[in-house]
């Protein structure tokens, strides 16, 4: 058991924690999924890209899905080997700099990508758009034709003799298992008709905010149906699955406001948690020193907008300010989309291995903030 107020205690709220041994069971448990399947496993550094997290996992020996030179440097900082670098808006001028840095593969977003990586010694995959709805929250779900990302397979035809294979990517918080099978037999068709000997199947596996669960077993069980007579190597860039549950938000109480509901004011926002707002997300909270009363409150963040709201209408046990919270299944999205909105600093993070625990992010300093402006 992690014990928070300790860690709370010593490094101050708000305060990020995740826990080294269920990144490594989760890796491996990844491992295992596609172990018949011999997929290389990369994870997608914008679910967390703190280095020291990485360097775990690269010690599992998974690489790294990166989307800008930010997420590359911290990759390599953290050994990570095998790489992807994705994107729908990458800069011809990034290209020298990330072959410099001996990337294993590109994720080409169009058919206009196309000519900037022609004569380039990478693998190229081409990013397909399968048209199928992943039946997530809007915001991050990204597989209809409707959405930014990829090219329709139909265009596919014209330029396969540019590519070594497909990517497909159709959402996140996905936790039903027939949109990702759909997504990849159409992914399948499309590369065995054309011998295309690499396909990255993306990341997508929903965890357990709410009690609804990915099936992984069906998931792995299709996938090796579909896969099973395929020559060519896969790929999976899974983010959330991998630490989502190994991470939490650590957050003080400030104050409780007794209102038409009681307000449980804390000093972690919507600066340091997004996903609340952004997509209604639902953070399982454990009150740790609570009143005894359980009731029906907002927890909210001490920021200027009625939408700072981290928990509406959750029925739970009321803590005594002054004490800590903790909010779960906080490793992915969750430091890596924080903001200093309110000239708020960015929290610090906190690493548990066992017994062991150590600091991997000091607390931004509010000098920070201003260290480069020019007055
Ligand atoms: N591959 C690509 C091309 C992606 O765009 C993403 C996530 C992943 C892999 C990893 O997906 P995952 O396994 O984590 O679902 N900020 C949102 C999630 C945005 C996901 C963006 N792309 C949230 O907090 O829910």
């Amino acid at each position: 058991m992690i014990d928070f107020e300790r860690l709370a205690a010593e490094f101050g709220t708000p305060l990020y924690v995740y826990d080294a041994n269920e990144i490594r069971k989760r890796v491996r448990f990844a491992k295992g999924v596609f172990e018949s399947l011999n997929a290389n496993i990369v994870f997608a550094l914008k679910a967390n890209g703190n280095p020291a997290i990485l360097k775990v996992m690269a010690q599992e020996g998974i690489g790294a899905d990166v989307v800008s030179r930010g997420e590359l440097l911290a990759a390599k900082m953290a050994g990570m080997q095998s790489i992807v670098w994705n994107g729908n808006g990458k800069q011809p001028e990034d290209i020298t700099h990330f072959i410099n840095k001996s990337i294993e593969y590109v994720s080409i977003d169009s058919l206009e990508e196309l000519p900037l990586w022609d004569g380039i010694d990478v693998i190229k995959l081409l990013r397909v758009n399968p048209d199928v709805d992943p039946h997530t929250h809007p915001h991050i779900s990204t597989g209809l034709k409707t959405h930014k990302f990829g090219v329709s397979l139909d265009k596919i035809g014209k330029v396969v003799d540019r590519i070594d294979g497909l990517h497909v990517h159709i959402g996140s918080q996905i936790t039903d298992v027939d949109p990702f099978l759909e997504a990849y037999s159409r992914v399948y068709d499309c590369a065995r008709k054309f011998g295309l000997k690499f396909i990255d199947l993306g990341g997508g596996w929903g965890i357990d905010y709410t009690g609804e669960q990915l099936d992984i077993e069906r998931l792995k069980a299709g996938t090796e149906e579909i896969f099973a007579d395929y020559d060519g190597k896969l790929i999976a860039e899974l983010g959330r699955f991998i630490i989502g549950p190994a991470g939490y938000l650590v957050a003080r109480v400030v104050s409780l406001k007794p209102s038409d509901k009681i307000f449980v004011v804390t000093d972690a926002g919507m600066n340091t948690l997004i996903r609340p707002v952004l997509y209604d997300a639902h953070h399982r909270i454990k009150t740790l020193k609570g009143t005894g009363k359980t009731v029906t409150v907002d927890v909210v963040g001490p920021l200027c907008e009625s939408g700072d709201v981290l928990a509406r209408d959750r029925r739970m046990e009321v803590p005594i300010p002054g004490s800590v919270i903790v909010f779960e299944n906080a490793g992915a999205y969750g430091f890596s989309m924080a903001n200093n909105y309110n000239g708020m600093p960015l929290p610090a993070e906190v690493l548990v291995d066992g017994e062991d625990y150590r600091i991997i992010r000091t607390r931004q300093g509010i000098e920070e903030l201003f260290s480069n402006v020019k007055l």
